[in-house]
């Protein structure tokens, strides 16, 4: 079978190096895929976001299976512009990935559907806002409606904070998606992400995992896309997670069958343990990145057959034997650190070059996984965006597999780099 892999960062390149060890698969092709993912198959230079140009890609390819990475196509709705032509897609329609697209849509449907989340309000006027959160109290979180590249969320710790914030979100700081805001409940608890691999009906769960999206040690400093990851999370017991199953993710998808939105692909549930059980935080309609890294590296089974009945609506009612291959006993506890350019999430330079990674690689339990990665004229690996590499490594326990990451990071020889040296504390302080 070959494949079709859209996307260029870390969370695809682990997608890439995973579903190339499938008995199943000949080759993965990518586009615009990275340095990591072009040893593994053909990478094209169509943008991810690029639906045109993608549509004809993929009629020149004609994959048996397309593999949609990030938000951007989706939201975009190629989904359905390829299914349309006859093409197995895994990755949601338009409509259904408007549970992250747009968080009045997301906030909606989880009411409708009687979904554990914070209470919120939602405005389009600074007065009404501004009342609101008189009502509420300190911390105050405000969020645009629609994609922000990850810094659509803030949290002020005043009234006066949040007020500009009002002001500057409904003036257009965030374009379009600032039109709408959300004021919601701030929630207090341990965060992790689940997902949810599901054809809309049937549901197969993934190990829970844990992202660290602070920039700094201790969990300080401005949100990033997320500086390392570690699953299993031991935060989600079996009781947090048989609520998730039932509270949240079993009315989500009946929800969204019902009302016509199926949805198909892997659902990113980012919860919110709390005093009062599992909350939602937030939907996305894509693996998590860091987490799919942690999780492509640390499951033994094979994922090609539960992504290919997720296309194909071949998982319902055959749970069971796919939940078989992600359960704990299969999945070796694993570590992800992100190693990223000095001045990330804020402005950085680029071209700086990376050595050691193929030594990093070789140490024992370690894959190293591109992001921002390019090549120099020569061949040489060079920076060339904010999260550069992901140092990926599974052990027996979470504490080896964290020690064998680190091991790797610093194997590598990059000094214009920097990463979190506390990924997996909240673990590692529970045991
Ligand atoms: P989101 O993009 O919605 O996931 O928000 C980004 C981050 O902000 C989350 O990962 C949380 O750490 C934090 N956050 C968002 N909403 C809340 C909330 N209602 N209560 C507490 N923290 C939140
Ligand atoms: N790691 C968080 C995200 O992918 O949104």
């Amino acid at each position: 079978m070959n494949i079709l892999l859209i996307g260029s960062g870390g969370r695809e390149h682990a997608l890439a190096w995973k579903i190339d060890q499938s008995p199943l698969v000949d080759v993965v092709h990518s586009t615009p895929g990275n340095p990591g993912m072009d040893v593994i198959g053909p990478c094209f230079d169509v943008a991810a976001d690029d639906i045109d140009n993608l549509v004809k890609l993929t009629l020149q390819v004609e994959p048996d299976l397309v593999v949609i990475g990030p938000e951007a196509p989706l939201a975009l709705g190629l989904a359905d512009i390829l299914r349309a032509r006859g093409f197995d897609v895994f990755g949601p329609s338009r409509l259904a990935a408007q549970l992250e697209s747009s968080k009045s849509f997301s906030k909606a449907r989880m009411m409708a559907y009687g979904v554990p989340t914070a209470a919120y309000g939602e405005f389009t006027t600074p007065a009404l806002a501004k009342s609101f959160l008189r009502t509420m109290e300190a911390p105050f979180v405000l969020k645009a409606d629609g994609l922000a590249a990850g810094k659509g969320v803030v949290i002020a710790e005043t009234l006066e904070q949040a007020d500009a914030e009002v002001d500057d979100m409904l003036s257009g700081k965030f374009g379009d998606a600032s039109a709408t805001l959300i004021i919601e409940e701030f929630m207090h608890g341990e965060e992790a992400s689940i997902f949810v691999i599901t054809d809309g009906h049937g549901a197969v769960y993934l190990p829970a995992a844990q992202d660290h999206k602070r920039v700094g040690d201790g969990d300080t400093g401005p949100n990033t896309g997320g500086m390392g990851a570690y699953a299993p999370a031991p935060v989600v017991t079996q009781a947090v997670m048989d609520r998730i199953k039932s509270e949240i993710v079993q009315p989500m998808l009946k929800g969204m069958a019902k009302d016509g939105m199926p949805y198909q692909g892997v659902l990113y549930v980012g919860v919110m343990v709390t005093g009062d059980g599992p909350k939602v935080v937030e939907f996305n309609a894509r693996f998590g990145d860091p987490e799919c890294q942690v999780l492509m590296k640390g499951l033994a089974g094979d994922i090609v057959p539960a992504i290919l009945a997720a296309a194909t609506g071949g998982l319902d009612g055959n749970e069971d034997a796919f939940e078989s291959l992600f359960e704990l006993e299969r999945f070796d506890p694993t570590a992800t650190v992100v190693l990223a350019s000095e001045g990330y999430p804020g402005s950085y330079a680029r071209g700086s070059v990376i050595n050691g990674l193929a030594e990093a690689n070789n140490m024992p339990g370690v894959t190293v996984f591109h992001a921002g990665t390019d090549r120099d004229s020569e061949g040489a690996i060079v920076a060339a965006g904010g999260r550069v590499l992901n140092v990926t490594a599974s052990g027996a326990s979470l504490e080896e597999a964290i020690s064998r990451a680190y091991a790797g990071v610093d194997r590598i020889d990059w000094p214009e780099g920097f990463c979190r040296r506390d990924i997996g504390w909240r673990a590692l302080k529970r045991s």
